[in-house]
């Protein structure tokens, strides 16, 4: 065991199944691709207008519409506000943590030798990584609540918000499970940082190592695949909104 709170990125994944990992994502990028090809092609149907001027405020006020407190502020009543708070903050902070393990993983350590995936940075990244998954999943099962019990006539629920409601649940689960697995398994002194998958991992350590060591490798690759599926969904389903 490690003496200083880090944790193997490719934990119970070998070398082949890494380089297929990046194989795979290929298909979820294409399609954000064709999407954003079809788009590109609608806004072309139009009159051409002079968007090449003014670079710097463009891009800023690209970002600030990025930003989630217009949005918030026009939510018509503090449920749906929260709701759609803990959602943003939640997906936010995940998709940074998946992005400081890519440089870590790909940048870092590859070009320049440097690995910082630990000590106090690992820690309150862990803790900042669990605090955003329970945001996330109880923003999910808010926005849930609200379109299929609540049901508010101002509301519109299609069959595609509830699925991308339900995937992102599961990705939530799935997260969880898999950490608790793997803390199972290394049995971490600082797993305790995994606040929300700690206790899980306890009750997980009664099973035999073989078994969760499979049972992580499996729950590793529905979670992959279930991200790829939800990325892949989004990029092609929303490409013509
Ligand atoms: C929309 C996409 C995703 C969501 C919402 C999501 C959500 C989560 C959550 C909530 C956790 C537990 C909290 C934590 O990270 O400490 C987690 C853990 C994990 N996720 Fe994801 N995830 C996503 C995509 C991915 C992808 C694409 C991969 C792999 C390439 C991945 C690999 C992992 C691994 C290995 C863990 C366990 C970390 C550990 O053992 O400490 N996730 N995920």
């Amino acid at each position: 065991m490690s003496l200083e709170p880090t944790r193997l990125i490719w934990f119970n994944i070998d070398q082949v199944e890494s380089l297929a990992v990046y194989l795979m994502m290929a298909l979820p990028l294409a399609l954000l691709a064709y999407g954003l090809t079809l788009r590109v092609q609608r806004w072309r149907q139009g009159l051409p207008e002079n968007r090449d001027d003014h670079w710097l405020s463009r891009i800023l006020y690209a970002l600030r519409f990025m930003l989630p407190y217009r949005r918030i502020a026009r939510c018509p009543d503090l449920y749906t506000a929260i709701t759609y708070g803990l959602i943003y903050f939640g997906f936010m902070t995940l998709l940074a943590g998946t992005l400081i393990v890519m440089v870590q993983n790909n940048i870092s350590q590859p070009v320049l030798g440097v690995y910082f995936f630990k000590g106090h940075f690992y820690l309150y990244f862990k803790a900042a990584m669990n605090a955003a998954g329970l945001c996330l999943g109880l923003g999910v099962v808010m926005a849930l609540y609200r379109r299929l019990v609540m049901q508010p006539g101002s509301v519109q629920t299609s069959m595609d918000d509830v699925l991308i409601l339900i995937m992102l649940g599961l990705l939530v689960l799935q997260g969880f499970a898999l950490q608790a697995l793997r803390l199972a398994l290394t049995r971490d002194a600082w797993a305790l940082w995994s606040f929300v998958s700690y206790p899980l991992s306890l009750a997980l350590q009664v099973l035999p190592r073989q078994t969760v060591s499979v049972l992580h490798h499996t729950v590793w690759w529905t979670h992959f695949a279930t991200a790829m599926i939800f990325l892949g969904y989004i990029a092609y389903k929303k490409r013509s909104d």
